[in-house]
């Protein structure tokens, strides 16, 4: 079975498309502070509005608890589109209400409805297939058809993601394409030398893709907060970093598989700890087998890959051919620990073959660093979604469009 695409739906004129986004953007004080998804939808809604359809836009925010909460409202995010299609964008202030339904009825050719939060309504992320399929169909009342757009959310067995997709005759969009484009190609006969670059704080995370990558790559680099599970695995000591001691038997294990199958691990040589979790937090570089002996002693935090396992990371980096990367290499937030996820961030946009950036955090640092888009091979609007596509699972809003 292949993917049903747009031109699966026919002639899209006059009308009414329900397009399922990820429009689950990071917001502060309610601005938008990455717009990254917002901006990975244009293409399949501008080709929608040319196509003279009636499109409304419909996604998850946050995770609210099933009902309104104004924190989540889509209302920015559907200004932001606005300004980012230059066309206005009407607003609706719930998902399937009245002013939803008087929204949608007042659409013309070529216009554009957000509705509200989905999550606003427990039928969306209800675990029983009854509720879901009852929220389904009452979405289904507001379009002819599904455009179903949001790779983030594939991974979830969702009301508008799965059940809706069954009731209205439904196709992916073109960020859905793209994406599996990609992801496949990490997947299916890679460029070699192949390396994938693994941070962020949690190895609980990142088992299945370790273990469905192991065989395919040649090199995997970690950094992160889970580095420190990594060198406590190898015996050393790790001061008060982020430890996930419960994994430390099958990350023995990682290592042991990765000998076997002539698969290097590069882990970190010298780490940047400091004397607490904040951003002004006293701090040195030591090297990794001598975490203890800063002078914050057991009560050290390891925030960053150091200098000389950066420098590495970039050399092997730059000498692949493919390279795949998911997750901070400290905490990047903090301008003092950004050194390493910079150095990283900056091999990537030179690497003569195919990089890919994939998860939320890491986009988000990529472009809170100052990056664009475009010094990357592509980056992945998918977190969990592009892990679990890696780990070669089964992902029901793929599936549910013809991905097999
Ligand atoms: C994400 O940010 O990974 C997606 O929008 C999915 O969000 P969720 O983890 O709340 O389902």
């Amino acid at each position: 079975m292949t993917l049903r695409t747009l031109d699966s739906l026919g002639s899209l004129e006059g009308k009414r498309v329900i397009v399922r986004c990820d429009l689950n953007v990071p917001l502060r004080d309610g601005v938008i502070t990455d717009d990254g998804r917002v901006r990975a939808s244009l293409p399949t809604l501008n080709a929608l509005i040319n196509a003279g359809a009636r499109v409304v836009v419909c996604s998850h925010l946050g995770r609210p608890d099933g009902a309104p909460d104004p924190q989540y409202s889509l209302e920015p995010v559907a200004q932001r589109l606005s300004e980012l299609l230059g066309a206005p964008v009407a607003f609706a202030r719930d998902t399937v209400g009245e002013s939803a339904q008087d929204a949608v009825a007042s659409l013309e050719d070529g216009g554009v409805v957000v509705i509200e939060n989905l999550r606003f309504n427990a039928g969306e992320t209800a675990k029983d297939d009854a509720t879901r399929a009852a929220f389904a169909a009452e979405l289904a009342t507001l379009g002819d058809v599904l455009v179903s757009d949001g790779f983030g959310v594939v991974h979830r067995k969702q009301a508008s993601v799965y059940e809706l997709a069954e009731l209205l005759p439904s196709a992916a969009g073109l960020l859905i394409e793209t994406e599996l484009d990609v992801l496949d190609r990490l997947t299916e006969k890679p460029e070699r030398p192949y390396a994938v670059v693994l941070g962020g704080s949690k190895v609980s995370d990142k088992l299945g893709v370790i273990s469905h990558l192991l065989p395919r790559v040649d090199r995997i680099l970690v950094g992160g907060g889970m580095l420190f599970t990594f060198l406590k695995a190898q015996g050393h000591d790790v001061a008060s970093s982020l430890l996930e001691e419960d994994q430390l038997e099958t990350v023995r294990g990682y290592i042991a598989e990765a000998a076997e199958r002539g698969v290097e691990f590069v882990l970190p040589t010298d780490v940047v700890v400091a004397a607490s979790f904040s951003a002004d937090a006293a701090h040195e570089t030591v090297s990794a087998d001598a975490i203890e002996s800063t002078a914050f002693g057991a009560s050290g935090i390891g925030l960053d890959i150091g200098p000389e396992t950066a420098a590495r990371f970039a050399e092997v980096i730059r000498g692949s051919k493919t390279v795949f990367w998911n997750g901070p290499m400290g905490v990047f937030e903090f301008p003092a620990f950004a050194a390493g996820t910079k150095t990283v961030a900056q091999a990537l946009t030179e690497v003569d073959g195919l990089s890919v950036v994939g998860g939320g955090d890491s986009a988000a640092a990529v472009r809170q660093l100052g990056f664009t888009d475009d010094q990357f091979g592509h980056i992945s609007t998918g977190g969990g979604a592009s892990l679990e596509f890696l780990e070669g699972k089964k992902l029901p809003g793929l599936e549910v469009l013809g991905w097999a």
